[in-house]
């Protein structure tokens, strides 16, 4: 597929057929990934694909966080109910060298890093006819998801949620140029 028209026509999905997701899908995502450039190549990705019954347990601990910060936050019980609706359930993880060494100016870099990856998976999605949400609502229960599958030294960075899309949502408003392009440089010298 060409890169502009994939750029130009990929969208969040929230809405998904029930068919399955073949793991040669998830190899493909992922392998999509690790070609992202990192920061000094750290490449501080890890993957865990969810089963049902922790996609059950992950969605529930979100609705629990909902329910008690209900007057702070609103759209996490939305994000997890797309979650149940997805077919695979990819969570995203960097190694936890903030905790462990203290070495706090990896964490930025890396932060970008994991950007460039999760962007990645969403075209390769896109490419593949699926269509995907790249969630963060499940940042507010990141430590719970970590200490449940037993990932203590990963901290939990994104979640991409996948599936054959059910609808073909409108192109999400963008700024303009003249909002977002800080100088003109129509009057540059080039040399
Ligand atoms: C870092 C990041 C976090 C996001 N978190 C969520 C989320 O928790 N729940 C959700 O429904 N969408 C989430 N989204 C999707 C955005 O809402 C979506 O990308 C935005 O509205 C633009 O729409 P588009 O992707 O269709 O262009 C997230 C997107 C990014 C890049």
């Amino acid at each position: 597929m060409e890169l502009d028209k994939a750029i130009s026509s990929r969208k969040t999905i929230r809405k998904f057929k029930k068919q399955n997701v073949p793991n040669e899908y998830l190899y493909k995502i992922i392998q999509s990934a690790m070609l992202a450039p990192s920061a000094k190549n750290r490449q501080p990705w890890r993957f865990y694909i969810l089963d049902d019954k922790q996609k059950e347990d992950v969605t529930n601990m979100m609705y629990q966080w909902g329910d008690e910060y209900k007057h702070i936050h609103t759209s996490i019980k939305g994000s997890a109910n797309q979650m149940k609706t997805a077919n695979k359930v990819i969570m995203i993880f960097t190694p936890n060298y903030h905790s462990k060494n203290k070495k706090t100016y990896y964490k930025k870099p890396d932060y970008l890093s994991l950007g460039a990856a999760i962007e990645h998976m969403n075209l390769k999605c896109f490419d593949l006819g699926l269509g995907c949400t790249w969630i963060c609502d499940t940042l507010y229960v990141a430590d719970e998801i970590s200490e449940y599958l037993k990932l203590d030294d990963l901290e939990q960075v994104s979640t991409l949620i996948i599936g054959y899309p059910e609808e073909i949502p409108e192109r999400r408003e963008r700024f303009s140029m003249d909002k977002l392009l800080l100088n003109d440089i129509s009057k540059n010298k080039n040399t």
